[in-house]
């Protein structure tokens, strides 16, 4: 499958003009944004927009994120754009911030899974916006992995998950932020947040008052249904621990590597509990998940079956990193 690596992207590089032409009719096109590598199709044209779905062997009822070039472009898709919605996309676009607003009937049922609302974000990748400046469309783009599977940092990665299924892959380089944009609920008065990211509660709360998910009541569907509790998760078998079992840890790494299982060790410092693979991990929450999907996919390659990690810190500004782990682990 070709992948085009992009140096200089522009709106009218030779590249982006052949993705856009791929988006315009129909086909898919993997790009970088600064989160993660995503999975594009025109989000317009529920045809182009169901081989997402097929693609990443994604179910039916998870809705995908629509990405636009402004927050003009994001109006269109919404049937109520409110000062809330007005203040954040100022705050924070282009950037890591997605916003769940009431849907226009121009988006495609299949694009929100039936919901009455849509996920929209203008994202800050340059290769990002030079193709939705090309191909003038709004770009409906999960990440670019199996469904399931660890979210793509860097074009190989989407290599190694979706093969030859893609028409064309833009090679932007490893992406800079490394895990998926924060999610906020702005459907309802009351604003809250659906997925911790990099753009962190304290920052939002930061622009106006704004609330944690709600739990979920038994019976009731689910308000982020890509909230799934296994995600993002390697192969290998996860294992959190705290420092506080270093010395159980050490003797279960012994004793999966003598009945010949390879062990990774993920730690904050460089401590060696006999693991055959190590990294260590960096001590900063945005540095540490700029990593961990790289980490994650780089384990998986070194055919490792355990991966021991260590937990950071329980600080609030290591939220978005906990929700990761926890899901790789579940
Ligand atoms: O950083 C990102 O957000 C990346 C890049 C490619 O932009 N995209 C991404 O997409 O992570 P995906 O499909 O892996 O995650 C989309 C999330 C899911 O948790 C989904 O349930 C939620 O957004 N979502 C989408 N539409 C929604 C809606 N109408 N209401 C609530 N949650 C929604
Ligand atoms: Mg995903």
């Amino acid at each position: 499958m070709p992948i085009a690596v992009i140096e200089n992207p522009s709106p009218t590089s030779p590249e982006i003009l052949q993705a856009a032409n791929i988006l315009r009719r129909g086909g898919l096109v993997a790009f970088p944004t600064e989160t993660v590598y995503g999975l594009g199709a025109n989000a317009l044209n529920a045809a182009a927009v169901e081989k997402i779905f097929a693609t990443k062997g994604r179910p039916d009822w998870n809705p995908l994120i629509v990405h636009v070039a402004s927050a003009a472009a994001a109006k269109q898709l919404v049937a109520h754009w409110d000062e809330r919605a007005e203040r954040l996309a100022a705050a924070f676009w282009p950037g890591p911030l997605t916003m769940v607003l009431a849907k226009s009937p121009e988006v495609p049922d299949l694009v929100t899974a039936g919901l009455p609302t849509v996920a929209i974000r203008v994202p800050s990748h340059p290769v990002a916006l030079a193709l939705l400046e090309a191909a003038q469309l709004p770009l409906a783009a999960p990440s670019a992995n199996r469904s399931t599977e660890i979210s793509p940092t860097r074009a190989e990665h989407v290599l190694k998950s979706l093969g030859g299924r893609v028409d064309l892959i833009l090679d932007g380089g490893e992406t800079q932020v490394g895990i998926e944009s924060t999610v906020v609920d702005l459907s309802d008065i009351t604003a809250r947040l659906l997925r911790p990211g990099v753009i962190s509660m304290t920052q939002l709360r930061a622009v106006m008052p704004f609330e944690a998910a709600r739990e979920r009541r038994e019976g009731e569907t689910m308000k982020s249904p890509g909230q799934m509790d296994r995600h993002y998760a390697p192969r290998a078998f996860v294992r959190l621990f705290d420092r506080t079992e270093m010395a159980e840890v050490k003797k279960e790494i012994a004793a999966a590597q003598h009945v010949g299982e390879r062990c990774a060790l993920l730690a904050l410092d460089r401590i060696d509990l006999g693991a055959s693979y190590f990294i260590q991990m960096p001590a900063h929450p945005d540095k540490y998940a700029q990593q961990l999907y790289r980490a994650l996919h780089d384990l998986d390659d070194a055919g490792c079956d355990l991966a021991f990690i260590e937990r950071p810190p329980a600080a609030a500004e290591w939220d978005a990193v906990h929700d990761r782990l926890r899901r790789a682990a579940h």
